[in-house]
């Protein structure tokens, strides 16, 4: 009977866990300033990965990337074999935002 009530409590706590889901960071902060990592969730994620070394399509490990900032937005701008370019998706700040926000990523 013991055993019963330590497996309840078991349970519900695996199910407490698991329930979470991290949504709730992104609150907006003032509208004018651009956001790299907005902008990377939204455009980036897919290939790259939350954390930019998911390597899908073979795309590179952005955490160990030697590029320098001007080299990012040159193939964030143009594209990359298959990595596509922004340059009609993003404006210039914004491709600037991103490109520092991958130097972020660890
Ligand atoms: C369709 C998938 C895809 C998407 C979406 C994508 N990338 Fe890429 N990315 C790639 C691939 C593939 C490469 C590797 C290109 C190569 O060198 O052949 C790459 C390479 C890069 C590199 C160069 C890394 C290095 O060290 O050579 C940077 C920086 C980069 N991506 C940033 C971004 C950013 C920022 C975004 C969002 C604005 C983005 N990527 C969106 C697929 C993608």
């Amino acid at each position: 009977m013991k055993k019963m009530i330590v497996f309840a409590i078991l349970l519900g706590g695996i199910i407490a866990c698991s329930g979470g889901n991290d949504k709730s960071k992104s609150n907006s902060k003032s509208a004018t300033a651009i956001d790299g990592a907005k902008i990377y969730k939204s455009n980036c994620m897919l290939c790259h990965g939350d954390d930019g070394k998911l390597g899908l399509n073979n795309s590179k490990d952005l955490t160990v990337s030697k590029l320098t900032k001007e080299e990012r937005i040159d193939i964030i701008t143009n594209g990359k074999n298959t990595m596509v370019g922004f340059s009609s998706l993003l404006d210039e700040d914004e491709i600037k935002a991103v490109a520092e926000y991958t130097f972020t990523l660890k």
